[in-house]
């Protein structure tokens, strides 16, 4: 199971006040709550959803699973995308997943670590067969990942992180 916030109603009222309740900024709305929470909880939809006049909690759910880019699984502070398209596939992508979930103690039902550090999400390519298998954490391409180099990689993240 996906670890969930609590959610700070207050931090959302803020959100609402700045876009001021209005039904035609809810897209605005959404990315800002987004941006704190790093996805959408269910109950800050709801939330909004009572809050706006001419919404309802359904409306924004739908809103908010209509569009790609709003996430209502939490996601990490890094956000490693693995590629299992075709080319990375067949160039052993599977045991650099087994790996990541391994090390990260990560499973198929379980995208996110329990302390929010890292989430992680297959996709199908990343446009970089050339290359493969990739990962990309954060937006930074790793190229031709094995079991042994994605463990350093992703504890040069974690290096890297306590030293920021
Ligand atoms: S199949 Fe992995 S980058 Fe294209």
């Amino acid at each position: 199971m996906a670890t969930h916030k609590t959610i700070d109603f207050s931090a959302i009222d803020r959100v609402l006040e700045t876009y001021e309740f209005k039904k035609s900024n809810l897209i605005a709305i959404l990315q800002r709550i987004q941006e704190i929470y790093r996805y959408l909880p269910l109950d800050a939809l709801t939330y909004v959803g009572t809050k706006i006049e001419g919404l309802s909690p359904a409306t924004v759910y739908g809103v908010a699973t209509f569009y790609a880019q709003f996430s209502l699984d939490p996601k990490g502070k890094y956000e490693i995308k693995l590629c299992d398209g075709t080319a990375c596939h067949v160039r052993g992508s599977m045991p650099v997943l087994d790996a990541v979930r391994g090390k990260l103690g990560l499973t198929p039902d379980k995208s996110t670590t329990d302390d929010g550090m890292f989430s992680l999400e297959t996709v199908s390519c990343l446009g970089a067969c050339g290359l493969a298998p990739v990962i990309v954490i954060n937006g930074k391409v790793y190229p031709k990942m094995t079991a042994d180099a994605v463990k350093v990689a992703l504890d040069e993240v974690i290096k890297q992180d306590k030293e920021a």
